[in-house]
């Protein structure tokens, strides 16, 4: 039996969704953000419909040229993304591309570029269910090549590389401008030695995204709008921050594109 038949009219229980709703969609968009589904749904069909919504998990289905394209919000962190890439892999999907927005620690990327990640620092929790921590954290490569000759052919400014994603928005990421303004020991100088380690930027999906995915055999990639550069400043740039996911949401739309032509 065919893993998505199992669930053709029983809905799945997080999502909502069964395999019929998904008209036979095997790539989904993950945004964090359930307000950021339609604007990207509505990127690539104008007839774009909601599925589901439920928790943090909103769903919007829609065609990319002929085929049938999810796009659901994952939630922040490790958790609800797992939860997501277990229920759309029971329901037969296989490829996820994350739409995400970021904090770069690099001094030459700009508020407003997007980054490219091959693979991540693993400073989530819920990827050590999947996989112990020797386990690397890595980008599918036909995702990782899309991404980039979708962002060359926008001429979208893009870096591409390493992505420290953390648990946490404030100690992980040595935050200071939180409640307590303090970060433990083991964050303690973090931030300067992910920089010298050549890490761009941080996150909070990515880490659970990719080894979720390589241990169950999908594929995934991520690319994420730059909205704050922690070398500059902790402060994130709302004003930037449309235009830095507008232009995220362009790369992964054509970076899908070229996949279905030729896959
Ligand atoms: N998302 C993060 O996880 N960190 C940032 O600094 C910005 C967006």
């Amino acid at each position: 039996m065919e893993v998505g038949l199992k669930f053709a009219h029983m809905k799945i229980y997080h999502l909502k969704l069964n395999h019929k709703m998904l008209e036979g969609a095997k790539c989904a968009f993950l945004p964090g953000d359930p307000a950021r589904v339609q604007k990207i749904a509505l990127s690539y069909d104008q007839q774009a419909r909601p599925l589901a919504s439920s928790r943090e998990f909103t769903s919007f289905l829609g065609y990319l040229e002929a085929t049938p394209v999810l796009t659901i919000s994952t939630g922040i962190g490790g958790p609800s993304t797992a939860i997501v890439i277990e229920e759309l892999a029971m329901l037969g999907v296989d490829t996820f591309i994350r739409i995400g927005t970021t904090g770069a620690i690099q001094k030459h990327i700009q508020v407003q570029d997007v980054i490219i990640t091959t693979a991540s620092v693993r400073l989530d929790g819920t990827s050590t269910h999947y996989a112990p921590i020797e386990y690397p954290a890595v980008a599918h490569f036909e995702i990782v090549q899309a991404l980039i000759a979708a962002a060359q052919a926008l001429a979208v400014p893009h870096h591409i590389g390493l992505t420290a994603s953390s648990d946490s928005f404030y100690p992980g990421q040595e935050r200071y401008d939180s409640f307590s303004g303090w970060v433990i020991r083991r964050f303690q100088g973090s931030l300067k030695e992910w920089q010298r380690l050549g890490v761009l930027n941080y996150e909070m999906e990515s880490a659970t995204l990719f080894t979720v995915c390589s241990a169950l055999g999908l594929r995934a990639g991520c690319v994420s709008g730059v909205i704050v550069n922690r070398v500059l400043e902790n402060q994130i740039q709302e004003k930037a921050t449309p235009l830095a996911e507008a232009k995220t949401i362009q790369v992964a739309v054509e970076a899908l594109r070229r996949l279905l032509k030729t896959s």
